[in-house]
């Protein structure tokens, strides 16, 4: 295994290096070999930093399938995030919150500063999150600092990672589903483009401090979902039979989404440019949940759209005012939004998130080498 990534990574260094362009697909270098993991992102690889940060629980079900069955996990979402399969997959605990601070687990193989309903953009008061992906960058190097410099008073300190961790860590990203929705919001596919490149812009701020003040050399970057295929979407924007593709997705708001990942692409392209020392991968989830969604059949789902842990029955079973485990009126009766008997069966779970099963799903097809793009240094 370790001889093929390494050919691999030769033969992708010589192309880059001549500047062939696009970037190549097919290589996979997720490993073990990384010393810690962080990484910074929203309600996507949230592994209750925003439970912890803000202090509430996420009632149940959410959690319900979750292999420790902890009263609650602080993810959005009946199971495990794709996050957690990947580290699963290269044999790691699951990432441990950075606010969290109770805990058996250490830090020693890294954190997660992902936050629920956070942007790439600035917070602001009307912010669901206050953890914009600049705080959570904050966070990571104002950790670091403090991490180096308790090790420096204290070489016995085994439970924090070193510089050789930070340095050997690799840096993953799943963030701007939040920015891109925010943008469409009410809006034309032209006006949306036109904030794009701000917050890509804002994103690269980011990476570059991370680079030169945190040390980063490995960077794993997810792209963002069809979030016009989201119950909540459609239950907004889609109330009308022409404002939805074939497959039940709101016109617009995934041709946003596709060009923020065609800028995000580009950028990634530049910084393997820029920082030939670097690992770039950029992981094209896009195409992964449109496939599960509109081969949802085919692939072992039953419901592409419709909700598993909401209320109000077909066609969504979605109410935006009573989220996933909580009870408020509707029409004025009292209803409660309660898991699905089977939720492998569903891609959504809540209406905004993905399912454990379809977590699992996108999770394997990331595995697969088929939808990432490597340039190595
Ligand atoms: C990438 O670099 C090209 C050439 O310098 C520039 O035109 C383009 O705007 C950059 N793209 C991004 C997203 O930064
Ligand atoms: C890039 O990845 C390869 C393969 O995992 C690794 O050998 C190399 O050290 C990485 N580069 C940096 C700067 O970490
Ligand atoms: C759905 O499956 C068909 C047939 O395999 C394939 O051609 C198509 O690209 C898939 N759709 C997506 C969005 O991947
Ligand atoms: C509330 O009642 C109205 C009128 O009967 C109906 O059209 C609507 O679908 C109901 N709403 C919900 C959420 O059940
Ligand atoms: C779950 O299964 C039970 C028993 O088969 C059935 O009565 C109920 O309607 C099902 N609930 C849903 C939401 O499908």
């Amino acid at each position: 295994m370790e001889t093929v990534f390494h050919s691999l990574f030769i033969l992708l260094s010589f192309v880059a290096i001549s500047h062939t362009q696009p970037l190549l697909a097919g290589s996979f270098p997720i490993s073990p070999n990384f010393a810690a993991v962080f990484n910074f992102g929203d309600s996507n690889s949230d592994t209750g930093e925003l439970t912890s940060g803000l202090g509430f629980r996420l009632p149940p079900p959410n959690g319900q399938s979750f292999v420790f069955k902890p009263p609650s996990t602080g993810r959005f979402c009946d199971g495990r995030l794709i996050v957690d399969f990947l580290m699963e997959a290269i044999g790691r605990p699951y990432l441990r919150p950075y606010l969290d601070s109770v805990s058996t687990q250490s830090y020693l193989r890294g954190c997660n500063f992902a936050a629920g309903g956070s942007t790439i953009q600035k917070a602001n008061a009307a912010s669901f999150s206050p953890f914009g992906f600049g705080v959570q960058v904050a966070q990571f190097v104002t950790f670091k600092y403090k991490v180096l410099q308790l090790i420096q008073q204290d070489k016995t300190l085994e439970n924090l990672p070193s510089e050789d961790h930070f340095k050997n860590g690799l840096y993953m990203f799943d963030i701007g589903q939040n920015d891109i929705a925010g943008a469409i919001y009410g809006k034309t596919v032209d006006q949306a483009a036109a904030v794009i490149p701000t917050i890509i812009n804002t994103f690269k701020d980011g990476i570059n401090r991370l680079y030169w003040e945190g040390g980063a050399r490995n960077f794993w970057i997810h792209n963002t979902g069809p979030i016009g295929c989201l119950a909540q979407m459609v239950s907004i924007f889609g109330r009308e039979k022409s404002k939805v593709d074939e497959f039940g997705c709101v016109i617009g708001h995934n041709e946003a989404a596709k060009l923020f990942n065609l800028q995000l692409q580009g950028l990634v392209r530049n910084f393997t440019q820029q920082y030939r020392d670097a690992n770039f991968t950029y992981v094209d989830i896009f195409s992964i949940k449109s496939d599960l969604i509109q081969n949802h059949s085919k692939n072992g789902f039953d419901q592409s759209i419709v909700v598993c842990c909401g209320t109000g029955g077909p066609p969504l079973n979605y109410n935006d005012q009573i989220n996933c485990g909580s009870t408020g009126t509707s029409n004025g009766t009292t209803v409660t939004s309660n898991a699905c008997n089977d939720s492998s069966k569903y891609v959504n779970w809540d209406g905004i998130h993905y399912t454990e099963a379809a977590n699992r799903f996108v999770s394997q097809k990331i595995l697969s080498g088929t939808y990432s793009q490597t340039v190595s240094s």
